[in-house]
């Protein structure tokens, strides 16, 4: 391991990345990019470009075949996000949906929130972005908070009661 990646985690992260590296043969240690990319952005909350040099470095890989990684999956954010990412599906099935399309869906959380897609509130409480398909195709429009929980069937009203408690959960 280089200096350079020590100096980038904190202890508890280089456990947990060598706890993810031991699943693999030796020989294969580059299979455990996605886990080291996940922890890496639990502690920093995104992915930089340092993390993806160090992680590069700690699994003998190059740089820029992490960030291949991080710039293919959705769940890893590339810059800063607010408290909650909220991920709409604006793919074709989701357009399709009996409740109206996903891009309607996301028209209307960026216009409650007042940003453009891939925008954050000012408040640093909410990222908006559009989304490929989150494999819930037939409970169109859905909507994936924070890369866990899915919301389906986001009627406006629905949209709005999520928008709400969501506002309410940051403020406690
Ligand atoms: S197309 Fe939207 S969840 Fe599949």
């Amino acid at each position: 391991m280089s200096i350079f990646s020590e100096s980038a985690f904190s202890a508890s992260t280089l456990t947990r990345f060598a706890k993810e590296v031991a699943k693999y043969p030796a020989d294969q240690k580059q299979s455990a990019v996605m886990a080291c990319l996940a922890i890496a952005q639990q502690e920093l909350g995104y992915v930089s470009p340092e993390s993806e040099a160090a992680i590069g470095a700690y699994l003998g890989m190059p740089t820029i075949a992490v960030h291949e990684v991080t710039t293919f999956y959705n769940m890893y954010n590339q810059a800063p996000v607010g408290k909650f990412k909220l991920n709409v599906c604006t793919n074709l099935p989701c357009q399709l949906g009996a409740h109206g399309g996903g891009q309607k869906a996301l028209d209307h959380v960026c216009k409650r929130l007042g940003v453009e897609p891939y925008g954050t509130t000012a408040d640093g409480v909410f990222t908006v972005q559009p989304s490929e398909c989150l494999g819930a195709c037939a409970d169109a429009p859905v909507l994936l908070v924070n890369d866990r929980d899915m919301c389906s069937l986001m009627t406006n009203a629905k949209l709005d009661a999520l928008l709400d408690g969501l506002k309410a959960e940051a403020a406690k």
